[in-house]
């Protein structure tokens, strides 16, 4: 069975497996719309009683293709993907949180993240707390509330690359009797299954390593079919819902019920869909990915080292680096690698930023992470520019900090370029 499989055989075979005749590969399956000859059919398939495809906006043959081998992939039951990464997270917390309730969060996340958090989920009505991983366990509990929903944390910060501690977050998550988010981005289910430390929910950028060639922007969220909703208070999950003429997700769908409300529900109505082309792309993304996540830690590792002895660095943060305060917790959830993003502090600060960005040949000054192709970017006056100086700093931003997403070309080529441009940055 395919879930037995290695995880480098379910990215290259997983989910999927064509009949005599069928196209080897994962078909474009470019139609909004699926035909049928019996209205009563139809009909079933609006009632959820029969699989099927009916309306691309909630489902498509290209895109549950991805579906599936990612959730195979993290050890899932079942898999949505979305239009981008930051449709992911909003859905995931929209699925279990309303207006005048509540979540916490760690602060160290991507910018968009952040700013949906504290600027745009509070106009909706929802509150959020953000707090400092870092901080203990009792600190943390603090942030609770009577109506807090959910708890969300990056495996890896970005950019801070704080290497999360699942086991005091899932501690804390069942203490409380909420799910526990996790934005698995930057490590992708190569390099750590969040389910395996106790998360709940897995949210993805597949812009990123699972696109990995910098083609398409999307997202997934993948539920573990591991919270007790019953168990917890969760009426969006065990009453019937109105919008659907009284279904009852857990009682129909059990371990799924989350995943399908997500779906059913919120993609009904917000229609956050990914393109079939975008899923085929992430579909074939993923047949690579162990191999690129694998050359993207190593490159990374060995420009880290190199960074670490170089004159005009005045810091270098990677996980992988036994300099790094999340080493040993890089260790223990990232066994493989520590991922392709590494940052690094330049002397001379913003300005000598500038230069040596300005100087790369080879790494290319881009907004984005996770590419085959290496690029540099400076969060403080881009992805993080709207963040005020307080905030830049709760997510780890300082003006210094220079973010290298290193890409899988030869690593001597990466390190030649980025001594050349480090060279110029000193004149
Ligand atoms: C960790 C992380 N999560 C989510 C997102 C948002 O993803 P997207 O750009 O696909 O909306 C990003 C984008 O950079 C990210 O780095």
């Amino acid at each position: 069975m395919s879930t037995q499989w290695k995880i480098e055989t379910q990215a290259v075979q997983g989910a999927y497996s064509p009949k005599p005749g069928e196209p080897r590969v994962v078909t474009i399956c470019q139609s909004t719309t699926f035909k049928y000859d019996s209205a009563d059919y139809m009909a079933k398939l609006f009632d959820l009683e029969v699989p099927g495809h009916f309306y691309t906006r909630l489902g498509n043959p290209t895109s549950e293709a991805f579906e599936q081998k990612l959730a195979m992939m993290e050890g899932g039951v079942g898999a949505l993907a979305t239009s981008a990464g930051q449709a992911a997270t909003t859905l995931s917390i929209f699925n279990i949180c309303q207006a005048g309730q509540h979540f916490v969060t760690a602060s160290t996340l991507y910018g968009g993240t952040y700013n949906l958090f504290a600027s745009t989920l509070p106009k909706m009505g929802i509150e959020v707390t953000f707090v400092d991983p870092e901080a203990s366990i009792d600190e943390i509990l603090n942030a609770f509330r009577p109506n807090t929903r959910a708890i969300f944390a990056e495996t890896i910060g970005n950019p801070g690359l704080n290497v999360l501690d699942f086991a005091k977050f899932s501690a804390i998550a069942k203490e409380k009797n909420v799910p526990l988010i996790i934005d698995s981005t930057f490590a992708t289910p190569y390099l750590c299954r969040p389910f395996e430390h106790g998360a709940n929910i897995v949210v993805h950028s597949a812009t990123k390593y699972i696109d990995g060639h910098a083609t398409s922007v999307g997202g997934a969220i993948v539920d573990g079919g591991n919270f007790d909703w019953e168990g917890g208070n969760y009426p969006e999950l065990t009453e019937p819902d109105t919008s659907y003429h009284g279904l009852q997700y857990v009682k129909t769908f059990g371990p799924a019920a989350y995943i399908v409300k997500a779906r059913v529900q919120l993609m009904r109505d917000l229609g956050m869909t990914p393109a079939p082309m975008n899923s085929f792309l992430f579909n074939q993304g993923l047949h690579t990915l162990p191999l690129r996540m694998q050359r993207h830690s190593d490159n990374a590792l060995a420009v880290a080292r190199f960074l670490e002895s170089h004159p005009s660095v005045s810091w270098v943060k990677y996980p992988g680096l036994e300099s790094h305060p999340s080493h040993d917790r890089a260790l223990k959830y990232l066994p493989l690698g520590s991922s392709g993003v590494l940052t690094f502090g330049i002397k001379g600060g913003a300005a000598a930023g500038k230069i040596f960005m300005e100087s790369c040949k080879l790494v290319a000054l881009v907004v984005h992470v996770g590419d085959a192709r290496s690029c540099v970017l400076h969060p403080a006056s881009t992805t993080h520019r709207q963040l005020t100086e307080e905030q830049q700093n709760a997510s780890g931003v300082t003006p210094d900090l220079i973010r290298l997403s290193v890409g899988i070309e030869h690593q001597d080529d990466i390190i030649a370029d980025i001594d050349q441009a480090l060279a110029l940055s000193r004149k």
